[in-house]
């Protein structure tokens, strides 16, 4: 157990500095870079996925864009940050250029998020222009209902592919299908969390699969809709221990109320 508590921290503590650590070049340890088990996809795939970096090309989260003017990411992605230091890129395969680079108007997270246990983690931010749909840019809509258990659903992302040794990130946009696995399901005995899985979260299992660092904000998408915000996870693609995702279900009033008065 003692282990798995280290890696929840080391994963939080690396979601929070990890603006610091994607510009640092030739790591001796680094190798291929990439969501776990996924492989390269394109933009035009996946047009809803968005980057958020501090300057113009240093990524430190994801994000979706659900309307003209908003990207819908994780609350840890965005604590502690401020609208005018946050840059989003849209409509890009590669994070690091192309595409569109929009500034943020303003940034909110939910008020009940709670860093320790991660209910609730969810956040918005307001682009400072409108952006258009194009052929590598799409808004994605809400789902209203968390598929069930065992419905296949793709997460995408510019993190790593590994939990150690890691410390540059895939240029290219990676994709990976999991299993969706209801809240309850998760905490039960079939794996390994307990009772540290709440209703505002939704899990998504394959052996070997996974988001890891870096992919947090980004989207868990089935049947063409949002149903997850990656949050978090012991490790990556562990046995039996299945990345954690906000329950865009759950939250979606909380977005939609948000988005509104912004
Ligand atoms: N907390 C991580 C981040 O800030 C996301 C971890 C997702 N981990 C997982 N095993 N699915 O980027």
């Amino acid at each position: 157990m003692h282990g798995l508590v280290v890696a929840l921290v080391a994963c939080l503590a690396v979601g929070s500095a990890w603006a610091g650590t994607v510009s640092i070049s030739p790591n001796p340890f680094e190798r291929e870079g990439r969501i776990v088990g996924g492989e390269d996809t394109t933009i035009r795939a996946h047009p809803y996925q968005v980057s958020l970096q501090t300057s113009r090309s240093s990524h430190f989260c994801g994000g979706s864009l659900i309307n003209r003017n908003t990207v819908v990411t994780a609350a840890h992605c965005l604590q502690g940050r401020k609208a005018s230091k946050v840059y989003v890129r849209l409509g890009s395969t590669l994070y690091n250029e192309g595409g569109l680079v929009v500034a943020v108007r303003e940034l909110a997270y939910n008020e009940k998020y709670n860093a320790s246990t991660m209910e609730f983690d969810v956040g918005i931010l307001k682009l400072a222009e409108d952006v258009e749909e194009t052929e590598d840019i799409r808004y994605i809509e809400l789902a209203k209902e968390t598929p069930a258990t065992g419905t296949p659903a793709i997460v995408t992302g510019w993190g790593s592919k590994c939990y150690f040794w890691c410390m540059t990130l895939p240029k290219v946009l990676q994709a990976v299908v999991v299993n969706i696995v209801d809240w309850r399901v998760c905490a039960s005995d079939a794996y390994k969390y307990g009772d540290i899985i709440y209703d505002t979260m939704v899990c998504g299992y394959e052996q070997k699969k996974d988001a890891c660092q870096g992919d947090s904000g980004g989207p868990l998408v089935a049947e063409n809709k949002l149903v997850g915000i990656v949050s978090w996870g012991y490790a990556c693609a562990s046995n039996l221990l299945p990345g954690v995702y906000a329950d865009v279900a759950a939250l979606r009033e909380w977005i939609n109320e948000t988005a509104e008065k912004l």
